[in-house]
């Protein structure tokens, strides 16, 4: 959710952490601030309502000079998203400075008590209880490092949090409670950082070490010192980046969203590679270690996600079923981890989060870790929070998104999991070397199929232009398309703020057809699937009531231009890989209707791109 970044060394902060909150804006875009250290131990602190660029107008009007400092970008859960409530926070004298990300469970308690002692709070956030914890505890005679020690042992929760001290101020102690986004350390030549996420310290360093729950680290120019839960001094592994094809420029394209979606040729590619290669089938042993006994031995498989990584999951269920013969379920992160659910030992449990930072699959997977069940993670990234609980990681390689609505990391995602599909289906042999030989050699032509549908975007141009003005829609699918659907609608709701439902069409009859009216734009995936007649049966049902129809078709589909009123030509492709070919029309439908709409696309209201709070 928020964004932190730190800084300590000898250029001047200020350009250095607005740079960091550029990159990490997409985490959370409430409110942002900085404090620049100075050497004469005084800070100066801007915090400003609204997006970062309100906030780097303010640094404008008087650049704080000073060498060390840090940084933060909001996304409100306690407090309104104003001045008074965004961080940087400080104590009752103004001597700290802290950023945080994560909920301090007990703040009412610790704000009770710390009131009792006399602090005076500004701001309804439970983040401002941290910087008058230390300075209660550095009150009674602990050191900076002692006393956010001390802190850090009263807040319950999972948080990430850097402090800052005037007497200090090239000194950074940063510290995690539990599972909530990550603390990165970035070691610079003479000067180090601390960020929530990697791309925010990539200009400047690409040796990073990982803070884990319960550690904290002591951050100098030219040193740095870990500690455990405990106070002990602990040594920590340094991990060096390799060079990732970041580019954090939107290029020639309006919107990273855009961008994004333009980009999943190239980025499917990414994913599969080395992956469709082998003659054992698909994955090397050090992209995934299963060995052929463990892969018969699975019983089930439990796949588990939030949001768009849900459909993905979904879409897999249906996959390891029809491909692999292994029975499978998924769930919403959220729910599975209180439901109780039955897993065997012989259960594998799968998570999809391409940010492997979301508090509620973290839990799930967590909860997975206690069952001793064997677990795959699918983040887009190596090293994530997730990969640390899970057994192993399967990289879904789209390269960084920026934009806060997933498109690419959504379908790379499904391109691994379809792959996993096959390789589980060889293994049991519940699919013939042939059989598989022919699903490898349509997923190969993807990219292709996707760069087509990639090059006529006038049409979702001139659908936006007719029908913006529509506050509901409907998205139908049936089989492989209804987790598609439920995507149409998730997308379009959250970039152009549209109401929107995705349903399977089946279940039309059953209430959802009352809604239907002229003003109802409805979507339809209507692929020349084993389904096709049955969509085309709720299609004319709804005709019949008024319905705009909008269909997604296959390319030789020529009867489809009578029944419905726009179609969105798809190419033609096998049922199995036909939802990875209409999520495309669907995400680029959501982009142009909220770009016709105004909508702020890469940042829309409310969201942040990583969840990193239950
Ligand atoms: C929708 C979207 C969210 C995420 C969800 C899970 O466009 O981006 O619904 O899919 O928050 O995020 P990850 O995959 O990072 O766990």
């Amino acid at each position: 959710m928020c964004g932190i970044i730190g800084y300590t060394g000898y250029s001047q902060a200020l350009p250095i952490l607005l740079d960091g909150l550029s990159k990490l804006e997409y985490r959370g875009y409430d409110s942002a601030g900085i404090s620049v250290f100075s050497k004469d131990q005084t800070h100066t602190t801007y915090r400003s309502a609204g997006k970062l660029h309100e906030l780097k107008r303010l640094t404008e009007r008087s650049k704080a000079t000073g060498v060390s400092g840090l940084g933060h970008t909001r996304w409100a859960t306690h407090g309104e998203a104003n001045t008074i409530n965004a961080h940087p926070h400080s104590d009752t004298y103004g001597n700290l400075s802290v950023v945080h990300n994560g909920i301090v469970e007990n703040y009412l308690d610790l704000k009770q008590e710390l009131t009792n002692k006399g602090h005076l709070f500004n701001s309804d956030t439970d983040s401002e209880t941290i910087p008058h914890l230390i300075e209660h505890y550095m009150k009674n005679g602990a050191s900076f490092e002692e006393a956010t020690e001390k802190g850090a042992s009263r807040i319950k929760g999972a948080n990430a949090v850097v402090v800052m001290c005037n007497d200090q101020p090239d000194k950074i102690v940063a510290f995690r409670t539990g599972n909530a986004g990550g603390v990165i350390i970035g070691y610079g030549t003479n000067e180090m950082l601390v960020a929530s996420d990697i791309p925010a310290i990539l200009g400047y360093t690409n040796t990073i070490s990982h803070l884990l729950p319960g550690e904290l680290a002591i951050l100098e120019p030219n040193s740095v010192e870990f500690k455990d839960r405990d106070g002990n001094s602990i040594e920590k592994e340094k991990t060096v980046l390799a060079n990732d094809p970041i580019s954090l420029a939107k290029g020639d394209y309006r919107h990273f969203m855009l961008k994004e979606i333009c980009e999943q040729p190239n980025a499917i590619i990414a994913s599969l590679m080395g992956r469709l290669s082998s003659e054992e089938g698909l994955f090397s042993s050090d992209d995934l270690n299963l060995t052929v006994k463990e892969i018969k031995k699975i019983s089930k498989i439990m796949l588990a996600g939030m949001g768009t990584s849900l459909h993905a999951a979904m879409l897999a269920r249906l996959w390891m079923e029809r491909i692999a013969g292994i029975p499978s379920e998924w769930d919403n992160s959220s729910e599975f981890r209180y439901r109780e659910p039955i897993l065997d030992k012989n259960s594998l449990f799968i998570s999809v989060s391409q940010s492997g930072e979301t508090a509620d699959t973290l839990a799930a997977m967590e909860e997975v870790k206690s069952k001793n069940i064997s677990q795959i993670t699918l983040c887009n990234y190596l090293n994530t929070q997730a990969s640390r609980i899970a057994d192993q990681t399967l990289q879904i390689r789209a390269g960084l998104e920026v934009g806060v609505a997933a498109t690419k990391t959504f379908t790379c995602s499904l391109v691994t999991l379809y792959a996993l599909a096959i390789y589980f289906g060889l293994q049991k042999e519940t699919i013939e070397k042939n059989e598989a030989a022919k699903l490898i050699e349509e997923l190969t032509r993807l990219p292709e199929m996707i760069g087509k549908i990639l090059t006529n975007q006038s049409q979702y141009q001139k659908l936006a232009s007719i029908y913006h003005n529509s506050s509901d829609f409907l998205f139908l699918g049936r089989g492989y398309n209804y987790p598609v659907a439920l995507e149409g609608a998730l997308k379009l709701k959250e970039v152009s703020y549209i109401h929107a439902e995705g349903y399977p069409a089946g279940e039309m009859k059953h209430g959802p057809i009352s809604l239907i009216d002229e003003s109802m734009p409805v979507v339809a995936m209507i692929p020349k699937d084993a389904l096709y007649e049955k969509m085309l049966n709720t299609v004319n049902e709804a005709k019949s009531r008024g319905a705009i129809v909008i269909a997604i078709a296959s390319e030789s589909d020529d009867e489809i231009e009578q029944k419905v009123d726009h179609v969105i030509r798809v190419p033609d492709v096998s049922d199995s890989l036909s939802p990875i070919v209409n999520s495309v029309p669907l995400q680029l439908i959501s982009y142009y209707f909220a770009v016709r709409r105004g909508c702020d696309v890469d940042q829309p209201r409310n969201l942040a791109k990583s969840v990193t709070v239950e």
